[in-house]
C-alpha cells in the first residue's frame, strides 16, 4: 500500500497530499529570500529580496495550477510570505500568516504546496511577519483563464503589472520600534512603482494596440490614485471577478486592492505620464511612471493631469459604479450557474467596528472593541493539536460593544456553510481597507453614515463584484455577502499595515464537524511546528 517515501521529495510530498490534483499542472518555485541594497528613492536601503529582485518575481499560473513554492529564508529573521487574495480552497495551512504557519526560520525553508482551483483574476504576495512589507518581498499574483474559457474581452497586445505603494525611507526595524514604542507611523515619504521612484519605469507600446495593466495598492497606509495622462482606461477585472467595462479617466486603488484596466494608445506618438498620487490625505504624494510609444516623437508633457485629492463622494461613486458583467465567464464558463448570491438567505449578521485607543499608554486599534495580540502559538496548529490556553472562541462579538478597547487573540466562530452579511462599520474618521483570507465576498453596499436594518434596502443583489478587500469610507459602512465555503483558520484583517500590526485583525474559524478530507485537507507533513506545537507529529509518512 504505502511507498517507501522520502521526507525531502517533492514528488513524495505531492503524492502524500491527496488535496493536489495530479491532473491539473504545476508549477514549481524556488525562492531565496535575503537582504539586499535598493535605492528607490535615490539613499541606500536594506530590502527584502526574492531571487535577487525587488519587488519579487512575477508568479503566473493558470486556474488550476498546483504551485509549489520552496522558500529559502535568507534572512537573519523568521520570515513567511501570504497571498492575497488566493483562496487556498480547504488549505488554510498554505496561507503564510501567523495565526496559520510557523515561521520560517532564519537559514530554514518551507515547501508551500498549493492550488489556484476555481480562480481567476489578479492579486498579489507579500511578506506577513514583522513589518517586512515596508522592505519589499511583495510580487505580483495573476491567473490566467484556461485555454478553452471565454475572457471577456480581446486578447491584450501586452500585460502589464503596477505594483504601486507608499514608502518611507526609515527601514522596516525602525518603523517596527516605532509601532512597538507605542506611536504612529510618521507620513510615508513617497508613492513607488514596482519599487521604483518617479520616472523610474518605462513601458514600451505600440500605437494602435490595447494592453492590459494590472494594478495592486502594496502599500501600508494611503489609497491610491491613478491616471494614464491622455488615455482612459476601461476596466475589466476586479480581484477575479469580470466588471461591466466602464471608461474612468482616474482610479481609485485602496490598500490591498487589485484592478485591471486596458489602455488603447489611441493618442498621438509620444510619450505619456502614468500617474499615481495618495488619496484622502494632506499634502499629496505623487509618482510617475513613462508610458513610452514605440514611435514616440518625444518627452511627457507637463503639466500632469490633475485626480482627487481628499474627495470622499467621488469615491463612492466609483465604487458603486464597479459592477459584476453577469454574462461574462469566470473560471469555469457560467459564473452564476442555478446559483445567485442575492436570493440567498442570510443566516447571521456579524458587524465589524474598527477603533482606535491609547492602552497603557501605547497606541492601539481594535475590532468591536478587541485589540488582536498574536500568540505563542499558529492558531490552526493550537486547533488541530487541541491546546488548550492558546485562543478561545468567540472571544471576539459579533457587534461592535463601544465599550473599552482589551487586548485578546480574538477568534470568531463559524460554521461551515453559512451564509453570512457582514458589515464594516467605520466610525473614524479615516478611510479602511478589509481583506479576509481564503475568500471572496460580494460587496453589496456601501454608503455614509451609520448602518440599520435599513440600510439592506439600498443593496445590489444583482450584479455587485465578489473580491477580497473592501474599503470603508470614513464615518461610513461596507457591506458584504459571503458563503462560508472554506473551512480553516482565516485572517481577517485591516489592510493598513500599522493598524493590523497594532491589532485590528482577528481570526475566522470556519469549522465542520464532519472532520473529513472532503472539506478540509490534512495536515501537510512539511508543517513548521514551533511554539507549544513544537514536538507533535504532522502525520504517518504513509497514508
Ligand atoms: C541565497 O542567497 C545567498 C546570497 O546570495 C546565498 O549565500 C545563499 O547560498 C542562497 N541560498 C540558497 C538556498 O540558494
Ligand atoms: C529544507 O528544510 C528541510 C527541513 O524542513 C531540510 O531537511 C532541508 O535540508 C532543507 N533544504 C535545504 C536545501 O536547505
Ligand atoms: C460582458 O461580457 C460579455 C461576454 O463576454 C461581453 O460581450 C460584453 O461586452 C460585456 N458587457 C459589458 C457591459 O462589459
Ligand atoms: C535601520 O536603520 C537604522 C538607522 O535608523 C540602523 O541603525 C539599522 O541598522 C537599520 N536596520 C536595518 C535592518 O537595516
Ligand atoms: C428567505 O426568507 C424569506 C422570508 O423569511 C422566505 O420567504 C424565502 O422563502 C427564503 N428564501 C430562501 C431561498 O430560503
Amino acid at each position: 500500500m504505502a511507498k517507501p517515501c522520502f521526507f525531502a521529495s517533492f514528488l513524495c510530498l505531492l503524492s502524500l497530499l491527496s488535496s493536489s490534483s495530479a491532473d491539473d499542472p504545476y508549477r514549481f518555485f524556488t525562492w531565496n529570500v535575503t537582504f539586499g541594497d535598493i535605492w528607490p528613492l535615490g539613499v541606500r536601503q536594506q530590502g527584502i529580496l526574492i531571487n535577487g529582485q525587488f519587488p519579487g518575481p512575477q508568479i503566473e499560473a493558470v486556474t488550476n495550477d498546483n504551485l509549489i513554492f520552496n522558500v529559502h529564508n535568507s534572512l537573519p529573521e523568521p520570515f513567511l510570505i501570504s497571498w492575497n487574495g488566493l483562496l487556498q480552497r480547504k488549505n488554510s495551512w498554505q496561507d503564510g500568516v501567523f495565526g496559520t504557519n510557523c515561521p520560517i526560520p532564519p537559514g530554514g525553508n518551507f515547501t508551500y504546496i498549493m492550488q489556484v482551483k476555481d480562480q481567476i483574476g489578479s492579486y498579489f504576495y507579500f511578506p506577513s511577519l514583522a513589518f517586512h512589507k515596508a522592505a519589499g518581498g511583495f510580487g505580483g499574483i495573476r491567473i490566467l483563464s484556461r485555454p478553452l474559457i471565454p475572457v471577456p474581452f480581446d486578447p491584450p497586445a501586452g500585460d502589464f503589472t503596477l505594483l504601486v505603494g507608499d514608502w518611507y525611507k526609515a527601514n522596516h526595524t525602525d518603523l517596527k520600534r516605532t509601532l512597538d514604542n507605542g506611536q504612529m507611523l510618521p507620513f510615508p515619504d513617497a508613492l513607488l512603482i514596482n519599487g521604483r521612484g518617479s520616472n523610474g519605469n518605462t513601458f514600451t507600446l505600440d500605437q494602435g494596440k490595447t494592453y492590459r495593466f494590472r494594478i495592486s495598492n502594496v502599500g501600508l497606509t494611503t489609497c491610491i490614485n491613478i491616471r494614464f495622462q491622455g488615455h482612459t482606461m476601461k476596466l475589466v477585472e476586479v480581484e477575479g471577478s469580470h466588471t461591466l467595462q466602464n471608461t474612468y479617466s482616474a482610479l481609485d486603488v485602496c490598500l490591498g486592492q487589485s484592478y485591471s484596466v486596458l489602455v488603447t494608445t489611441d493618442q498621438p506618438p509620444r510619450d505619456y505620464y502614468i500617474v499615481t498620487s495618495t488619496r484622502f490625505t494632506n499634502p499629496v504624494l505623487t509618482t510617475t511612471s513613462i508610458l513610452h510609444y514605440s514611435n514616440s516623437a518625444g518627452k511627457p508633457i507637463d503639466p500632469l493631469p490633475g485626480g482627487p485629492t481628499i474627495e470622499i463622494d467621488w469615491s463612492l461613486n466609483q465604487a458603486r459604479s464597479i459592477r459584476w458583467n453577469l454574462t461574462a465567464s469566470g473560471p469555469r464558463p457560467n459564473p452564476q450557474g442555478s446559483y445567485h448570491y442575492g436570493l440567498i438567505n442570510t443566516s447571521r449578521t456579524i458587524r465589524l467596528a474598527n477603533s482606535a485607543a491609547i492602552i497603557n499608554g501605547n497606541q492601539r486599534y481594535a475590532v468591536n472593541s478587541v485589540s488582536f495580540t498574536p500568540a505563542d502559538t499558529p492558531l490552526k496548529l493550537a486547533d488541530y493539536y487541541k491546546i488548550d490556553g492558546v485562543f478561545s472562541l468567540g472571544s471576539i462579538p459579533d457587534n461592535p460593544t463601544f465599550g473599552g478597547m482589551y487586548l485578546q487573540t480574538s477568534v470568531l466562530e463559524a460554521n461551515f456553510r453559512d451564509y453570512v452579511e457582514i458589515v464594516f462599520e467605520n466610525y473614524e474618521d479615516v478611510v479602511q481597507a478589509w481583506h479576509i483570507d481564503g475568500y471572496a465576498f460580494w460587496v453589496v453596499g456601501m454608503d455614509g453614515g451609520q448602518w440599520s436594518a435599513a440600510s439592506r434596502k439600498g443593496y445590489n443583489l444583482r450584479d455587485a463584484v465578489s473580491r477580497c478587500t473592501v474599503q470603508v469610507y470614513p464615518k461610513s459602512w461596507s457591506a458584504v455577502y459571503m458563503a462560508l465555503d472554506n473551512v480553516g483558520m482565516w485572517n481577517i484583517r485591516s489592510e493598513n499595515w500599522a493598524r493590523q500590526y497594532l491589532g485590528q485583525q482577528f481570526y475566522m474559524r470556519v469549522y465542520s464537524p464532519a472532520n473529513s478530507w472532503r472539506d478540509e485537507y490534512p495536515i501537510p507533513i512539511n508543517a513548521l511546528l514551533c511554539g507549544r506545537a513544537s514536538g507533535r507529529k504532522t502525520r504517518p509518512l504513509s497514508m
